[in-house]
């Protein structure tokens, strides 16, 4: 029997275009500025930025260095390298998938509102009323199984190149927009209360655990650092790939757009008295608020839908591509096969969060809050266990800047003891 070479990228920008786009998704747009809202706004966005420079960029490298050594996804790597290691795969294998299950039940609701600019229905309604009529019905299940077909065919064709090629158009229009709508949403009446609460830090908010618990998982989640999707895309990574360039490239689009969707958010929630604090429905019902205000809003909004369920869709792709690649290694299976049968038995696990707010919110917490950083620290283990010297050599295998060796130490000692004392910090701060 002919064993069959594992996939790899085609280009360097193809491989940045999928990080990025894999990283970019509702984690930013959506997100962000609802825990934004929640955790205090600036109280939250300044944890956020020291936690993306401390460990963020690192966090990156330490994935796809470790994916390109042992040239497989969580499971491979791990059983190489960490005693017990194939139960700590399937650990992050199950995360990954509660996160595409929630995941795409909001990539549903971004359908929905795509479709109610198209027709000029978002023109007419009430954001919030229509927002709380939809969440939670059998109309989202519909669409939350219209999302998980879409990236099942996606990943089902195996090709890197169709999404690939869309991203790298669709990422800088969708990040024009965001311009555009920031623009427009910081020359609302009273953006200035908007500002304040996303730019002023209550600097004694900044003290919780909670706060950093909730920023460190954000910042973990967004740039798609939880032991699973950067492993696999680091596997497909050939020695020629500049891995240090590539994390510098993706955090910093990442957050610049997670930035950007404050700056829409935060001035019109305030202008038209909302509450920052609203939660899941924060941008689905300030957004198109916004776009009611704009001469030829409905064809932004439609643009703007458009373009998050591209950005949506890279991300889902990320995520179902992870157990789909265990599945192909580790059972052998077709990537065909694998991508509809885990495409279902996602669809079975997301399909409550569609009826019940409180499964939704449960799915959330679980995988993006006390499992996630876990499969971070997880991989950071694998990769020391490998040796930081060696993993060095590989992070420098055709990378155009030299990493500082504090990279060794940082990677060994600071970086999962960062996790570690936040991770425990919210249980004892509060
Ligand atoms: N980073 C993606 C976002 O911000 C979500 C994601 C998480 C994708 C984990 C893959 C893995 O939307
Ligand atoms: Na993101």
């Amino acid at each position: 029997m002919k064993v069959l070479a594992r996939e790899t990228w085609g280009s360097r920008v193809g491989f940045v275009a999928a990080a990025i786009g894999s990283a970019v998704g509702l984690g930013n747009i959506w997100m962000f500025p609802m825990r934004a809202g929640l955790y205090g706004g600036a109280a939250f966005l300044i944890p956020y930025l020291v936690l993306l420079f401390a460990v963020g960029v690192v966090a990156l490298t330490v994935e796809w260095t470790l994916g390109r050594a042992t040239k497989g996804g969580p499971i491979e790597a791990f059983e190489k390298t960490l005693p017990g290691g194939k139960y700590l795969g399937i650990l992050v294998n199950v995360t990954i998938l509660m996160i595409f299950a929630f995941y795409s039940l909001v990539l549903g609701w971004v359908i929905r509102y795509f479709i109610a600019s198209l027709s000029g229905e978002l023109t007419r309604i009430e954001p919030d009323k229509f927002f709380n009529a939809l969440a939670f019905s059998r109309e989202a299940l519909l669409w939350l199984f219209v999302v998980i077909a879409l990236t099942i065919a996606i990943v089902a064709m195996g090709v890197q190149r169709g999404i690939e090629r869309a991203n790298k158009i669709m990422m800088p229009l969708l990040f024009v927009l965001l311009i555009v709508l920031a623009v427009r949403s910081v020359t609302l009446p009273n953006a200035y209360e908007g500002l304040k609460f996303y730019l002023l830090p209550d600097l004694s908010k900044i003290a919780s655990g909670k706060t950093w618990m909730i920023a460190l998982s954000q910042m973990f989640f967004s740039l798609s650092v939880l032991g699973n999707t950067m492993v696999v895309y680091g596997s497909y990574l050939r020695e020629e790939d500049d891995i240090p360039l590539s994390a510098i490239a993706t955090a910093f689009g990442d957050t610049a757009v997670a930035v950007t969707a404050g700056f829409i958010v935060f001035p019109a929630v305030f202008s038209f008295g909302l509450e920052p604090t609203a939660g899941p429905g924060l941008v689905f019902v300030t957004l198109p608020m916004v776009f009611q205000k704009m001469p030829g809003g409905m064809i932004f909004s439609a643009l703007f839908f458009l373009l998050l369920i591209f950005a949506g869709l890279s991300s889902t792709v990320s995520m179902l591509e992870v157990y789909v690649d265990s599945a192909i290694t580790k059972l052998k299976i077709s990537r065909k096969n694998a991508s509809v049968l885990l495409g279902l038995l996602t669809f079975l696990v997301g399909a409550p969060s569609a009826l019940y707010p409180a499964y939704f919110d449960w799915l959330i917490n679980i995988s993006t809050v006390y499992v996630g950083p876990l499969g971070a620290l997880i991989a950071a283990l694998a990769l020391i266990k490998l040796g930081v010297d060696r993993a060095y050599e590989e992070l420098q295998k055709g990378a155009l800047i030299k990493v500082p060796e504090l990279w060794k130490p940082w990677v060994k000692f600071l970086y999962p003891i960062v996790i570690v004392v936040i991770y425990i910090s919210q249980f004892l701060l509060g």
